[in-house]
């Protein structure tokens, strides 16, 4: 293929592939690099539990179970990614660290989780936004690949191989536009 036609077949394919005018979320992977930056920024501690909502091929929560040895888990609603996770974690070694799961993100209990790792979309993220807030601890983490999370400021944005990660710390009180690290008394919201 011609290069021209080659880059306007991969912009198409990501356009449609993590649009966010939709529910609809596609697999797209995210690459290894991506993958350690996310895992890094989430200041994971030992006994920590990280989840992946639309784990894809399991790459996050395989990464978090290999290089910090905790336990991770990862949701799913594709048969065939799921089979090909498990199969991942089983080759990696990690696989009684691992649980892939198939369930609707939008319903997953985050109750339990200290790291949340998501690749979805800004409407996604924006759904999920009040769940984080109502199921995560304080002071919990949730890291994202390429989208925000509307005014929900975050602690650290930055690029890594061209491709955003975000990295927020659940607050105690969300202020629309404001970073969790300031306490709500020192917030004055904006009209
Ligand atoms: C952009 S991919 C990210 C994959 C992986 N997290 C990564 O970063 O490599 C989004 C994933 O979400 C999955 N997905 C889409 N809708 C879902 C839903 N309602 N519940 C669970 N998974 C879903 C897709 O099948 C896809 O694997």
């Amino acid at each position: 293929m011609r290069p021209h036609l080659l880059l306007s077949a991969i912009a198409s394919l990501t356009l449609t592939s993590c649009v966010d005018t939709s529910q609809d979320i596609h697999y797209i992977p995210t690459p290894p690099a991506v993958v350690s930056e996310m895992l890094r920024l989430a200041e994971i501690e030992k006994g920590d539990v990280l989840y992946d909502l639309g784990s894809g091929d399991g790459r996050i929560p395989i990464a978090a179970a290999r290089d910090y040895g905790i336990r991770a888990v990862g949701i799913e609603i594709d048969d065939g990614l799921l089979e090909r996770a498990r199969q991942n974690a089983r080759e990696a070694g990690v696989e009684h660290l691992v649980e892939f799961r198939k369930e609707d993100l939008f319903a997953t209990d985050l109750t339990d989780v200290d790291v949340l790792a998501i690749y979805l979309g800004t409407t996604q993220n924006l759904r999920l936004r009040a769940r984080i807030m109502d199921q995560m601890e304080p002071g919990s983490q949730v890291v994202s690949h390429a989208f925000g999370m509307g005014g929900w400021v975050p602690d650290v944005e930055k690029e890594v191989e061209n491709r955003k990660v975000f990295k927020w710390t659940v607050p105690e009180t969300f202020i629309d536009g404001f970073p969790s690290t300031v306490p709500p008394d020192e917030a004055t919201p904006v009209d």
